[in-house]
């Protein structure tokens, strides 16, 4: 009786161990930062299209601003100059190359000093950034890329619009 008594307690201890590893291994995974799911995953800039891609976009974006009737006037310091157009043209590709994750690194001028110079404004910097999304749209960027790179551009407003606060 008494090593029956004995027997029964030792499975009741048995069984409370389990559970409680099985509880605190529930927990940690609970608590594990999660893991990105893509090993390997391609650069942004990659999946994008690469530089050939990238140099598209830019043309497509400064000709879509050019002739946007909304900003155009702001962008007569390069229009009058067409040295300066394309310079401006290579610090764009440049920049854009190098924040999806690209070989290029962006060495053109202070970019808060350029366009704090030009006063933008906010509504100039959405139609400038809207322009952006529909060169994306019409090259059928996926959403993804898409939402990776106006975010990652997105970032840049405090140097382009003066009064972010
Ligand atoms: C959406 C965000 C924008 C980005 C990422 C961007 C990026 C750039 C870059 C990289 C340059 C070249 C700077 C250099 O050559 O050293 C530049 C120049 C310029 N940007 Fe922007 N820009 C943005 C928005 C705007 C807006 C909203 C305007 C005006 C409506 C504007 C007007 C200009 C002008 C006129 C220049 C040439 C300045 C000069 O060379 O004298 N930009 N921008």
């Amino acid at each position: 009786m008494r090593r029956l008594f004995l027997f029964f307690i030792a499975i009741c201890l048995v069984s409370l161990c389990f559970s409680d590893d099985a509880e605190a291994r529930r927990r940690r995974r609970r608590h594990r930062p999660r893991r990105a799911k893509i090993i390997n995953e391609k650069k942004l800039f990659e999946r994008i299209g690469g530089a050939k891609a990238i140099s598209e976009i830019v043309d497509e974006w400064i000709r879509l601003n050019l002739a946007d009737q909304r900003v155009a006037q702001a962008f007569t310091p390069v229009t009058s100059k067409p040295e300066k157009l394309g310079k401006m043209r290579r610090n764009l590709n440049d920049q854009l190359c190098e924040i999806a994750d690209g070989p290029c690194q962006y060495k053109g001028s202070d970019m808060k000093k350029t366009h704090i110079a030009l006063a933008v404004s906010e509504d100039q910097y959405l139609v400038v950034s809207d322009n952006l999304v529909r060169v994306l749209q019409a090259r059928q960027v996926s959403e993804r890329e898409k939402n990776e790179l106006l975010a990652r551009i997105g970032e840049l407003r405090p140097e382009i619009v003066a009064d972010t606060p």
